[in-house]
């Protein structure tokens, strides 16, 4: 019996020692102090010991259980301590760092490149206006010179809601209802959304212009290229245009105005079909026919008219190569800008 307390003392002494977790601990209490446990065992055991020995082997139990307990106890305080540690470590929380801050919205890069070309326009004393995006035949095209019968009609492939109205195809049907409604000096640019059966990359099936009207008296070409320069010179930055001759049914002349490749700067490269030149808008003098369905004398007042792609223009200045892009609303594209 000697033997056996020494022996299980020791043994219970070292699973306390090495228990790793407070589970792992109780395991050992039961095994050693609880009521069926070993040294419980041998306390109740003492009952079978000769009278004599009782004294002695009573204290050896009662103190190695006491020794037993202690040793729990301490055990058990230093397992808590650990797990709270531990916990304390994992839940750690660095109040220093930076915090998320509002996520502002941004604005949309069409309405950055609008926004900048209305800057420009009512900086040189033009008025921004609008018209309808649903339109007459006759203000889309009748008004602006382009009858029934005529081959322009096909450059524009419209869509149509009835015979005689349509989405309008362009923002031009725009300078006719400026001039029913005033009278000359008109400065006026008209921005807003186009239609037309058309989509690539580079066509949309609604995409956006920017019209300009200038009638007054004596207005020349020389008006024309000198406000147009300045507006190219202000989206662009300082670089070479030029205005080549063509043709638009509502003026006469007519002209398109290019710039110097924004990318290879006149050398010749893809985007600018080794040409060196980007064309950026149509333009001219306004056809005497069209100031005339305006309600103006031809003879009395002149004008320049122009128009232009917002997407075309946004797409140049900000390297964009596809359309739709601009209308996916990708939240990684829009952020960009
Ligand atoms: N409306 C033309 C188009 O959609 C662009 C245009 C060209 C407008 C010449 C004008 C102009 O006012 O004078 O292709």
């Amino acid at each position: 019996m000697h033997e056996q307390i020494i022996e299980q003392r020791a043994a219970a002494l070292a699973a306390i020692a090495s228990a790793e977790s407070l589970d792992e601990l109780e395991q050992v209490r039961i095994r050693y102090t609880g009521k069926k446990g070993e040294l419980t065992r041998l306390l109740r055991a003492l009952g079978n010991v000769p009278p004599e020995h009782r004294p002695e082997l009573g204290r050896l139990v009662n103190r190695a259980r006491d020794e037993v307990e202690a040793a729990l106890a301490g055990r058990r305080e230093a397992l808590k301590a650990r797990a709270l540690e531990q916990k304390l470590r994992e839940e750690t929380l660095d109040v220093t760092l930076p915090g998320w801050g509002p996520l502002p919205g941004r604005r949309h890069p069409l309405t950055l490149v609008l926004d900048e070309i209305q800057r420009i326009f009512t900086g040189l004393g033009f008025e921004v206006v609008e018209g309808p995006e649903i339109e007459t035949d006759y203000y889309n095209f009748e008004a602006l010179n382009i009858p029934k019968d005529h081959p322009a009609r096909d450059m524009q492939d419209t869509f149509f809601i009835t015979d005689d109205i349509v989405l309008r195809t362009q923002t031009s049907p725009v300078q006719i209802r400026v001039m029913q409604e005033r009278r000359p000096p008109v400065r006026v640019i008209a921005p807003g959304k186009v239609f037309r059966v058309d989509a690539d990359v580079t066509h949309s099936p609604m995409f956006h212009q920017v019209e300009g009207l200038y009638v007054d008296r004596g207005v020349t070409m020389g008006d024309l290229k000198g406000t147009l320069s300045t507006m190219a010179r202000e989206l662009f930055g300082k670089r070479p245009v030029r205005f080549r001759p063509s043709y638009f049914p509502f003026t006469e002349p007519s002209a398109e105005m290019d710039i110097s490749c924004i990318i290879c700067n006149g050398d010749g490269c893809r985007v600018c079909g080794y040409e060196g030149w980007l064309e950026i808008l149509g333009a001219g003098m306004v056809h005497p026919q069209v100031l005339q369905n305006g309600g103006f004398d031809p003879e009395e007042v002149s004008g320049f008219a122009f128009g232009m792609g917002v997407e075309r223009i946004a797409m140049l200045k900000y390297g964009i190569d596809d359309i739709r892009l601009f209308f996916d609303n990708d939240i990684r594209f829009l952020r960009q800008f």
